[in-house]
């Protein structure tokens, strides 16, 4: 679907085209997944370093199971989100499976990737214009948030099941992490790095969707809340 609008700015009439891009199944998860990061970033954070011991009575105190459960509810939002989320890249539109399919045998892909890394260090002058994601966006959307999350949610249902105890659904589908990767404490760790690599991840996505929002003469963010991506014309203010 595409719309296209003369803008009459003053004297001068601009040509703004949009173009529908993501779907209300993609948006729902993205800012549902974004939710589900926040809670999980902080809910791990206060696991991994927990709180002063809490005055009075240990039957008066249920800030941490709170805290622990926050964090396990997110922990299932975020998996079935993901689930959720692969269905639709095989019924959803084209944009729906950039984020699974990372063109890596195209050779133009990698030229554009370049250009994009230019561009973010300010030295290109002129921006690419993507109807979708950038090369360079789609490359760590997939290797860094999206396996980040499975590796997140491996790991995060194998400590699950030690909660759950021996013989429960989470101890028989990922107990076998454990050993795996050494002993709880070993999983415990690996889970906590896991968050930073995400953390890291989402500051400099919400850097750059805003900064592209800003210099690129696209729309950004409106297009992951309204789904519709906005070109404004080449011509300088
Ligand atoms: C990106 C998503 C996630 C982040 C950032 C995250 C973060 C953390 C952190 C930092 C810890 C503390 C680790 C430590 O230092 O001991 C933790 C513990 C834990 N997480 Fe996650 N987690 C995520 C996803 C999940 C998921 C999907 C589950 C599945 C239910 C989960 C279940 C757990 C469990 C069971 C613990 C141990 C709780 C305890 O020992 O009391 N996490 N998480
Ligand atoms: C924990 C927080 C966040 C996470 C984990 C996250 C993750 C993601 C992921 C995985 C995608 C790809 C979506 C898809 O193809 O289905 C995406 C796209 C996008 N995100 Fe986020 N996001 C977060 C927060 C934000 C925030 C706060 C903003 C706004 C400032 C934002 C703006 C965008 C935009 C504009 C896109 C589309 C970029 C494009 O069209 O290439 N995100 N994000």
């Amino acid at each position: 679907m595409t719309q296209e609008h003369a803008l009459h700015t003053g004297e001068q009439v601009r040509k703004q085209t949009a173009v529908y891009v993501y779907e209300a199944p993609v948006r729902l998860w993205h800012w549902t997944t974004a939710l589900c990061i926040v809670i999980l970033s902080v809910t791990g954070y206060l696991i991994g370093s927990p709180l002063p011991t809490m005055p009075g009575e240990a039957i008066d105190n249920y800030l941490m199971g709170y805290i622990r459960f926050a964090h396990f509810a997110a922990g299932y939002v975020l998996a079935l989100g993901l689930i959720g989320r692969i269905y639709w890249a095989f019924v959803g539109n084209h944009h729906a499976r950039e984020l699974f399919l990372v063109p890596v045998h195209r050779i133009s892909w990698w030229r554009e990737l370049w250009h994009e890394v230019r561009w973010y260090l300010f030295l290109e002058k002129v921006p690419k214009k993507y109807i979708g994601h950038n090369p360079l966006g789609q490359l760590a959307m997939f290797s860094v948030f999206v396996l980040g999350a499975i590796f997140m949610i491996i790991t995060g249902f194998a400590l699950y099941g030690e909660g759950l105890g021996v013989g429960s659904w989470a101890d028989q589908a990922f107990g076998w992490v454990i050993p795996l990767l050494g002993q709880s404490q070993d999983v415990h760790t690996w889970h906590h790095l896991g968050m930073w690599y995400i953390i890291v991840f989402v500051m400099i996505h919400v850097y750059l969707a805003i900064r592209e929002d800003i210099m690129s003469r696209q729309s950004l963010v409106s297009t992951m809340i309204g789904g519709w991506r906005m070109f404004k014309d080449d011509k300088p203010d």
